[in-house]
């Protein structure tokens, strides 16, 4: 998030200079390198590096002699409780702090990162004003939560849809608005809690509609309807909007489980019961589940086959694996007995290291491919979490490697002229029709209607 925001500032022609803990991090992007797979991030980097408008500095005092305004982007993961683990953000606000010691001209600190609301105020500023001896009007601290997506990162620093800044003094307010002037959203002024109240709210509020459409998803299929069109539908309702409203396996991703989760901590924190978001996660997890036991149904027997697991990013367009359902789903497949084999186009290395740490149960048996044939090879099922649209064409020369041809499209990604294809089965996630079955089969068993009384 730092990067991207970085340039993206950069790129509108404020210039910035940048500091990152590891030192190899920042020697790379001082080059012009960068290993995060994120669409136009690479040429932004460069365009900033050769304007001048961006450059890595290798101290926080380097940093403060020379920025007036001071953008947090630092980590806030999720602890075991629920609640976000300050300890990162409060450590680099000490090592502010105390580089803030050494220049006397007023600086602006902004809390980027996504922090429960009070956070701000009653955390970092306090321990600001504590280890650089200074406060305000020398030293100030506001909050301008960020709502970039991965994926989308270079576009959205570039064309956000709000502002949101958390000030406490009017004059912050001037000087971040100065900053913003460069892009064309509104700017939406609040206290610092308000402020990081919006990100939280809707970081929830897209979970809560992820959340809902799988659910929508489960009775499609129960009904026999197609969750893609109802889903359409359902959007064009300007209300509700198109929007995220895209089946799947169960949100994933470093932000929406950890805020749902923080914002539900601190709820209960302050004595209340937030019984919408409090179903969120379990719904998610019954989501994964459901889609589990999908394949499990399309496949008739687990134990012993081999399944392919084509997409390990917690969605196409990132190498990002965090919270990526592709996880909990290889576990279960292990679990049940299956061997697996999985690809990714650009997250394989990323997923080789969260299964490693992971350590769960059945960590053998997972073969990590560089290419969908050797993935795909003698597989019984072949199962995409992640719709990258390498996958979308799957080739004869993809499904005649497999032992049973079966595509188990967990965000239907194969486009509708493929489903129907002779020398594939497609089962999709959200989609009715798809009953118990056993591999191989050229059409899934239906069970049998109900005859309605008075019906012939
Ligand atoms: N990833 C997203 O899509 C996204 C979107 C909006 C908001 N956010 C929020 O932004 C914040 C950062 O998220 P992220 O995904 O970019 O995290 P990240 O872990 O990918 O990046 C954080 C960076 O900070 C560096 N860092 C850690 N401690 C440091 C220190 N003391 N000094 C200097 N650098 C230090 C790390 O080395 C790392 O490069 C979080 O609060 C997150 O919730 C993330």
């Amino acid at each position: 998030m730092g990067l991207a925001t970085a340039l993206g500032f950069a790129r509108r022609g404020i210039p910035v200079v940048g500091y990152e803990l590891r030192a190899e991090v920042r020697r790379d992007l001082a080059r012009g390198r960068t290993s995060i797979h994120e669409p136009g991030i690479v040429p932004l980097l460069r365009g900033g590096l050769a304007s001048g408008r961006f450059r890595v500095v290798d101290s926080w005092a380097d940093l403060v002699r020379t920025a007036d305004i001071l953008f947090l982007c630092l980590p806030t993961p999720r602890r075991s409780d629920g609640r976000i683990d300050l300890r990162p953000m409060l450590r680099g606000v000490r090592e502010l702090g105390h580089a803030l010691r050494e220049v006397t001209e007023p600086r602006l600190v902004v809390v980027k990162s996504t922090v429960v609301p009070g956070t701000t105020e009653e955390r970092i500023r306090p321990l600001l004003e504590r280890t650089s001896h200074r406060r305000a009007p020398s030293v100030t601290v506001a909050a301008n939560p960020e709502f970039l997506a991965e994926g989308s990162m270079v576009k959205d620093v570039l064309e956000p849809e709000r502002i949101v800044l958390g000030v406490s003094h009017p004059a912050d307010a001037r000087k971040l608005r100065r900053v913003y002037r460069a892009f064309p959203a509104p700017v939406i002024v609040l206290p610092p809690t308000g402020a990081e109240l919006v990100k939280y709210a809707s970081n929830a509020f897209l979970a809560l509609k992820v959340g809902f459409v799988n659910e929508v998803a489960r009775l499609a299929e129960a009904v026999g309807a197609d969750v893609d069109p109802v889903a359409a539908a359902v959007g064009l309702d300007s209300r509700i909007g198109q929007k995220f409203l895209s089946a799947g396996p169960g949100f994933g991703g470093s932000c929406f489980e950890k805020d749902v989760r923080a914002l539900i901590a601190r709820s209960h924190d302050l004595g209340l019961k937030p019984r919408m978001l409090e179903a969120l996660v379990p719904s998610n997890d019954d989501q994964t589940r459901h889609a589990f036991d999908l394949v499990r149904r399309a496949m008739g027997i687990v134990q012993g086959r081999r399944i392919a697991v084509l997409g390990l990013a917690f969605k196409a367009g990132t190498d990002d694996v965090r919270e990526s359902r592709a996880l909990p789903l290889v576990r279960l497949a292990r679990s049940a007995g299956a061997s697996v084999r999985v690809h990714d186009p650009v997250a394989l290395e990323n997923f080789r290291r969260a299964w490693s740490q992971s350590g769960g149960p059945g960590g053998q048996g997972v073969r990590f491919c560089t290419t969908v044939a050797e993935a795909v090879e003698g597989a019984d099922a072949a199962v995409i979490p992640a719709g990258w649209p390498e996958y979308t064409p799957f080739p004869t020369a993809w499904s005649t490697r497999m032992r049973h041809p079966l595509v188990v499209d967990l965000r239907r990604a194969l486009p509708r002229s493929m489903r129907m294809r002779p020398d594939l089965r497609w089962v999709g996630l959200g989609v009715g029709s798809v009953r118990d079955g056993a591999p191989g089969s050229a059409s899934l068993p239906r069970r049998k209607p109900r005859r309605r009384r008075g019906s012939r």
